[in-house]
């Protein structure tokens, strides 16, 4: 299936690792021109380098804190500048950090809420014109699966997701008639380096990586962690003109985990 890509341009955040360097990696595949964008410079152009090497699609990496005001207008100016237009947009970011209600104070709250939703708002504000004049557009944002399900210790990234959904919703109403679309994907365990650290730090004596991720993986129906590729593939579907009745939603990919039908 071809995905139409070819000559588009996207704007993938919070991508020189993970999930975001795998929709990059997939958009870039389809023929996309893509912006990556992450804090470590010299991280972010070693995976510019390796997506133009596997790809040879016009990569270009500009350095930035999604959390900051100044950083993210340069990155969007600087991307519209290069390629005269802006068709896809990728919202991500590095996860707020893990704890129970009680061990957050105003400043973890205040903290999260930039790098989570603030980042979201603003780079969509800053995108959103240059959709407008080419008549189309593509807003997706990675969240998590804790928006469709009670996920332990995520109260900052729960609480602070619910609002990247309600915007989303919001904002697909709005741009609908610009045929602009907004849709959010909620992973589940999906085995990105974040992922390894978390899961292979404390290991039970006794146990190997491969023990520890069957043993993660025994709820969920298709018996194993997700592959960021696999996560790729659907941004880039998303990404697509063929997605274009598709709009206002949350799509899970997490093997099934999620036991609710609905
Ligand atoms: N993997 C999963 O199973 C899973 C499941 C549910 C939700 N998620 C969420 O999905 C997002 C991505 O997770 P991941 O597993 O791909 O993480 P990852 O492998 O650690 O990659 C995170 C990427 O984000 C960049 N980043 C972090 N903070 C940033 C900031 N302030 N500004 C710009 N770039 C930033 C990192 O680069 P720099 O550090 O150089 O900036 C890196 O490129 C997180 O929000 C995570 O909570 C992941």
């Amino acid at each position: 299936m071809d995905l139409q890509l070819s000559g588009k341009v996207a704007l993938v955040l919070a991508s020189s690792k993970g999930l975001g360097k795998a929709s990059a990696m997939a958009l870039a595949a389809e023929g996309a021109n893509v912006v990556i964008g992450a804090r470590d410079k010299e991280e972010l152009e070693k995976t510019a380098a390796e997506i133009y090497t596997k790809t040879k699609s016009k990569i270009i990496a500009i350095q930035v804190d999604v959390s900051k005001i100044n950083e993210v207008e340069k990155f969007v100016q600087q991307a519209a500048d290069e390629f005269g237009k802006i068709d896809i947009l990728v919202n991500n970011a590095g996860g707020p950090p893990f704890g129970k209600f009680e061990s957050f104070d105003d400043a973890a709250w205040q903290s999260a809420f930039e790098l989570t939703l603030l980042s979201t708002i603003r780079f969509c504000r800053l995108a959103v014109p240059h959709m407008r004049k080419t008549g189309s557009g593509r807003i997706i944002n990675i969240t998590s699966l804790s928006v469709k399900t009670y996920l332990e210790n995520s109260v900052l990234s729960t609480s602070i997701r619910m609002g990247v959904v309600g915007m989303a919703k919001m904002l697909s109403n709005e741009l609908g008639v610009d045929n602009i679309t907004v849709n959010n994907i909620a992973p589940g365990m999906i085995l990105t380096n974040r992922m390894k650290e978390t899961m292979f730090k404390n290991m039970p004596a006794g146990k190997s990586e491969k023990d520890v991720l069957n043993d993660r993986a025994k709820d969920i129906p298709l018996k194993r962690i997700g592959r960021p590729e696999e996560l790729g593939a659907l941004v880039a579907f998303l990404a697509s003109p063929l997605a274009g009745y598709i709009t206002g939603t949350t799509i899970q990919i997490d093997g099934g985990a999620v036991k609710s039908p609905w």
